[in-house]
């Protein structure tokens, strides 16, 4: 049943998340591996120190952190979805990996969220989301929300999800688009603008990259020590990485 212990506002969202995903669930990860690109290198790169902590917002199936809970044994994961159909699918992969101890997830909506009430976590090391900004109508709120649980120095938020696609002919992606739109996936405009004006107030860095000429984008935002106190980037939209 969607909607438990979540705020009235995020409710019709839990159910039309459960009306897209019921049906799909078991078809999902076997599916995204060959569209949901970029992921893998999101995963590579997150580098949580050892006893730390990462969350996703959006984990859906929890296909990210089972790898990412191999790849880094010596952390523990959380994961927050609306769904609770993908949730259901999480917890079978959780345990069907025997990572129930490391991983936990729970229904959340990823604008406002309470991981000290729902995992008796406050913060953490890092922060991502893999293609959930598409998904999220106010996904500025998600990323600021996120940023604001990162735990400090040295915390990194990053994201990965559909790029503005420059390098693609329009008759491939005005029919990419319309069906991503059939899903309620918008890939969204001023990703790295967003991250830049949630970074300013920590003294964080930003890092945009484009990868597969545009498919996909890759960010970071990294908390760094006090100094210096404005924001500061480091630019790389214009450079295409091909992982
Ligand atoms: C395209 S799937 C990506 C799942 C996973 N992150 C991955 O990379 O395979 C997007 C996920 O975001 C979730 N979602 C959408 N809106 C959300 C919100 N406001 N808060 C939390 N999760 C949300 C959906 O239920 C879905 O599981």
């Amino acid at each position: 049943m969607s909607g438990q212990g979540l705020q009235q506002d995020s409710v019709a969202g839990a159910a039309l998340m459960d009306r897209i995903y019921g049906w799909q669930r078991p078809i999902y990860d076997l599916t995204r591996k060959y569209y949901l690109l970029g992921r893998d290198r999101l995963l590579s790169e997150l580098a949580p120190p050892d006893g730390g902590t990462v969350l996703e917002l959006g984990c859906g199936t929890a296909r990210n952190l089972i790898l990412a809970a191999r790849r880094h044994p010596h952390a523990r994961f959380f994961g927050i979805d609306l769904s609770s159909e993908m949730l259901a699918e999480a917890r079978k992969a959780i345990a069907k990996a025997g990572l129930e101890r490391r991983i936990s997830v729970a229904q959340g909506d990823a604008t406002r969220f309470d991981t000290l009430g729902l995992f008796g976590v406050a913060t953490f090391d890092r922060v991502f989301l893999s293609y959930a900004v598409s998904m999220i109508p106010d996904w500025p709120r998600a990323i600021e929300a996120g940023a604001g649980a990162l735990a400090g120095d040295g915390s990194r938020l990053s994201l990965v999800d559909f790029g503005r696609m420059e390098a693609y002919p329009g008759v491939f992606r005005a029919p990419l688009r319309a069906w991503l739109a059939a899903f309620h996936v918008s890939p969204r405009d001023g990703i790295e603008t967003t991250l830049e004006t949630t970074a300013e107030p920590l003294g964080g860095t930003v890092d945009c990259r484009s990868l597969f000429g545009g498919y996909a984008v890759y960010a970071t935002l990294a908390r760094v020590p006090a100094r210096p106190k404005t924001a500061s980037r480091s630019r790389s939209t214009t450079k295409d990485m091909r992982s």
